[in-house]
């Protein structure tokens, strides 16, 4: 366990305490390490010795037991933790968190850390509305702590609205997101070597690709291969040994995935091939289409004569095709990977245009998104896609790019598991 991520997770008095225990389960199950603390009032509704028994762990309950204090006190449990997750969040607590008050261990642990911090918070719904709420909650943002839901729907008050507490799969999904697909984030990946897709290769492709006009110049798109590097960083938290064949970004290495950089469609093309076989291709690349036949080796003057006026006609710049490293890949005659995605980036008839490039290109899912302007998709932070396969289309809320990316390995996982 000593590779697991360590998550403080802070069980408050709510209803929803009782599906703490299904959250630990499934955090277990990830690979994430859970220590609890519970407070007072969160013990009315769910006991230490099940928290323990699910956790594997001492449960930390009262900030003067000389035991725990001895053991391990609030600064320790803090220090010890990646994350801290209060989940149900109550109002109670949330207000406490705003106010700096520390008067029980949850409390204080959570005004002593320097560790992320996120709030699933659970209330009636009025309590959730109330202004003292709304604005403890705003500060709370401010302050850089996030929050999973809450949910509307019935409410053990019976009472309908605001106020439930998210499911456990989605702060699972909250949270691993957060461990794996960081920008940035250096540390190792969550379950890189025990994840569900350990023993299988992936090479991804992101970015666009610069085709040279002349040793100074190029063609180029707007991609910013925010994308396909989330799908990297996602693939390789599941313990794929993952491959990023990256155009010219500015996006930081995503951790855990080895980087090889091009330039140009011919360079994506041969780096690609040199990294197969693999189990798994995702082509996110805005590969060019063409490129600038014969490239001259100097820069292309505009010539002027006296006074500036022009004596030349601009050039004329013959473009030839380049290869389809997608169309290859998915149509190879031997080693074919297990699963090849392309995308499809439409700004008319998304899923029909899409349909037809899964035929035409022989792969064996395309990722739909629009990218018409005002959409934002291109260098923004959120994408809606559409997963086409051989049974038909699945349509994805909006997303942000990584959970995008999460979600897709996670698909990718399962497809795996059941077909190879
Ligand atoms: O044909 P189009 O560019 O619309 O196809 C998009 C899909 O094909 C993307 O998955 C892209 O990465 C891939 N592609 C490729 N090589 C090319 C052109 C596109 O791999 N030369």
């Amino acid at each position: 366990m000593s590779n697991w991520k360590r998550v403080l997770l802070i069980i408050t008095g709510g209803i929803a305490a009782y599906k703490s225990l299904e959250l630990i389960r499934d955090l277990q199950r990830r690979k994430i390490a859970v220590r609890c603390i519970l407070t007072r009032a969160g013990a009315e509704f769910v006991t230490p010795m099940a928290l323990a028994a699910l956790s594997g762990d001492k449960v930390y309950q009262d900030i003067f037991s000389l035991t725990d204090e001895s053991e391990m006190g609030h600064i320790e449990l803090s220090r010890d933790a990646d994350l801290i997750v209060v989940a149900p969040a109550t109002a109670n607590i949330i207000a406490k968190m705003r106010a700096g008050i520390a008067d029980d261990l949850a409390s204080t642990t959570l005004l002593a850390t320097g560790k992320p911090v996120v709030i699933a918070p659970a209330m009636n719904v009025r309590m959730w509305e109330h202004a003292a709420t709304q604005e403890n909650i705003g500060v709370l943002k401010d302050r850089g702590i996030s929050l999973i839901g809450p949910n509307e729907g019935d409410m053990a008050c019976n009472e309908f609205g605001m106020g439930r507490m998210a499911e456990p799969s989605k702060i699972v999904e909250e949270i691993t997101t957060f461990f794996s697909v960081r920008a940035g984030d250096t540390t190792p990946r969550l379950g890189a070597r025990n994840g569900v897709l350990s023993g299988r290769r992936a090479v991804v492709t992101s970015g666009p690709t610069h085709e040279a006009v002349d040793p100074v110049r190029y063609l180029a798109n707007h991609s910013s291969g925010r994308q396909g590097h989330a799908i990297a960083a996602a693939l390789a938290s599941l313990g794929a040994e993952t491959i990023l064949v990256a155009g010219p970004t500015q996006q930081p290495d995503p951790a855990g995935v080895t980087v090889k950089n091009v330039q140009s469609a011919v360079e994506m093309m041969a780096a690609c091939q040199a990294e197969l076989p693999a189990d798994i291709v995702i082509c996110a690349a805005a590969v060019a289409d063409w490129r600038v036949a014969n490239p001259p080796q100097d820069k292309i003057k505009k010539e002027r004569g006296k006074n500036g006026n022009k004596t030349s006609a601009p050039p004329v710049l013959q473009l030839e095709e380049n290869p389809d490293i997608l169309a290859s890949i998915s149509t190879l005659k031997t080693e074919r990977p297990a699963l090849v995605v392309g995308f499809a980036a439409e700004t008319n008839s998304v899923i029909e245009h899409a349909k037809s490039k899964r035929i035409s290109k022989g792969c064996d899912w395309i990722v739909a998104n629009d990218v018409s302007p005002g959409t934002g998709t291109f260098g923004g932070d959120h994408n809606t896609v559409h997963v086409i396969d051989g049974d038909g289309v699945e349509d994805w809320p909006v997303m942000s790019k990584e959970k995008i990316g999460f979600r897709l390995a996670e698909r990718i996982a399962q497809y795996l598991e059941t077909f190879s």
